[in-house]
């Protein structure tokens, strides 16, 4: 693929993305289909990505990351997800969901305690938002953290927490203050031994197999007061911050997806014969990889023009969620139209586990899900272009 021209990439650019391409084919491919099989969480592989510096890859050199901006980690994290979209959102939610909150919200000394594990990839991190009850409408949680001294109690159950079997720390989001609704919620850094947290059954899924998803549960859990994230009342602004970064990264997952199943589809329509010719060279196929290819080039753009606006807000302190979602509402579906279409290419080889296409098709599907929905995405757009509250 070459560079597109309106995103010339630096020399260290390439080099990350050459680094990434070449870790993914060569430690990654020959374990994912395994994993995916097994369900297990690939731990070898993520302790290698740590060591290669892909788990903090925005985090400043002095707090254990690799210290570059965020086309850099979009560029990586696009080369992983085209070959394991598993190791993709490990990768994803270290980097988005919990560093970037810590980074921006965060005192030295938290930066110092809780980021430096995790973005030099000796530990691993998670973020809670998500409950039972509330998904898309985060600002009615239930889950309550009660002031006592200089100590925090909390109590509640949280659920779709993406690495919450393995996570060694969590950023959370509780109530302090029930009655002042979103304004009421506050962000918690909890260390993942502490009592009071037990993590709940591993959830089992269709895709992203080799990710691990699970319920916490909060019972009389005692942080020091000092885990506490910015101010009370806070939380909710912190939590949809931090999901503007978490949504380049499903972005960019569900764009190294397409990638790989377009790719597989491409060649097997220029080699597969059918009634004299390749498959390819009939309209309905060959019209199919038009639109395959020329989606995922728009999905690239969105992609990467998030993540420069993302760069740019780190000086202006401003917000880039309209770019953002757009570019996950449109990777995600490009990720579930080029999947579907790249199974329908191979015909019975592409419902076969013998081949990644049918493991690209169900992974797709969770990027039109998890950090918002496409039906969320929809909504921070149009109220961000009608000026709706
Ligand atoms: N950045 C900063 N502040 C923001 C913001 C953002 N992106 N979005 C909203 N806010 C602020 C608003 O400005 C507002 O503040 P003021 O009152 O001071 O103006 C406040 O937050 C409340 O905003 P809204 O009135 O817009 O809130 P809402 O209740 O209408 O919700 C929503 C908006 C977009 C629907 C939001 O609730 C949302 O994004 N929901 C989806 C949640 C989600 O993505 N969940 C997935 C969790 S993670 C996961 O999937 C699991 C995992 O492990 C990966």
């Amino acid at each position: 693929m070459a560079d597109l021209p309106i995103y010339p990439l630096s020399e260290e650019h390439k080099m990350l993305r050459d680094a990434a391409r070449d870790f993914a084919q060569k430690e990654i491919a020959p374990v994912a289909a395994e994993f995916d099989e097994s369900g297990e969480f690939p731990h070898a592989t993520v302790k290698k990505m740590g060591e290669m510096g892909f788990m903090g890859i925005e985090v400043p050199e002095q707090y254990g990351g690799a210290g570059m901006d965020a086309l850099a980690y979009v560029l990586a994290l696009e080369e992983i997800c085209k070959v394991d979209a598993s190791h993709g959102v490990i990768m994803s939610v270290n980097n988005s969901l919990y560093c970037h909150g810590i980074l921006k919200f965060g005192t030295e000394e938290q930066k110092k305690k809780f980021i430096m594990p995790i973005a030099s990839g000796k530990a691993i991190g998670a973020y809670s938002l998500t409950e039972p009850q509330s998904g898309s409408d985060a600002g009615t949680m239930k889950s309550r953290a009660i002031c006592d001294g200089d100590t925090y109690v909390l109590n509640g159950r949280k659920s779709w927490v993406t690495s919450g079997p393995v996570a060694d720390y969590f950023v959370v989001f509780f109530m302090t203050d029930p009655d002042k609704k979103q304004k009421g919620v506050s962000a918690f850094l909890v260390e993942g031994n502490t009592p009071g947290l037990v993590r709940g059954k591993k959830e089992p899924k269709l895709g992203i197999r080799a990710s691990a998803t699970s319920e916490l549960i909060f019972e009389d859990c005692r942080i020091p007061a000092e885990n506490r994230l910015g101010e009370e009342g806070e939380g909710f602004k912190i939590a949809m911050t931090v999901l503007d970064a978490g949504r380049i990264g499903i972005g960019t997952q569900a764009l190294g997806i397409a990638e790989a199943a377009y790719e597989a589809a491409r060649q097997y329509a220029g080699q597969r014969e059918a009634f004299g010719q390749p498959i390819g060279a009939f309209q309905g196929t060959g019209f199919k990889i038009a639109d395959m290819k020329t989606r995922i080039e728009a999905s690239r753009l969105l992609v990467y023009n998030a993540a420069i606006s993302k760069e740019k807000a780190k000086a202006t302190n401003g917000r880039y969620s309209l770019e953002a979602s757009m570019a996950k509402l449109f990777a995600s579906e490009t990720a579930m139209f080029v999947t579907h279409h790249a199974v329908q290419i191979h015909g019975g080889m592409g419902y076969s586990r013998e081949l990644p296409l049918e493991r690209y098709f169900r992974d797709a599907k969770i990027t039109e899900i998890y950090e918002g929905t496409s039906e969320i995405q929809r909504l921070v757009i149009s109220r961000s272009e009608l000026g709706i509250k």
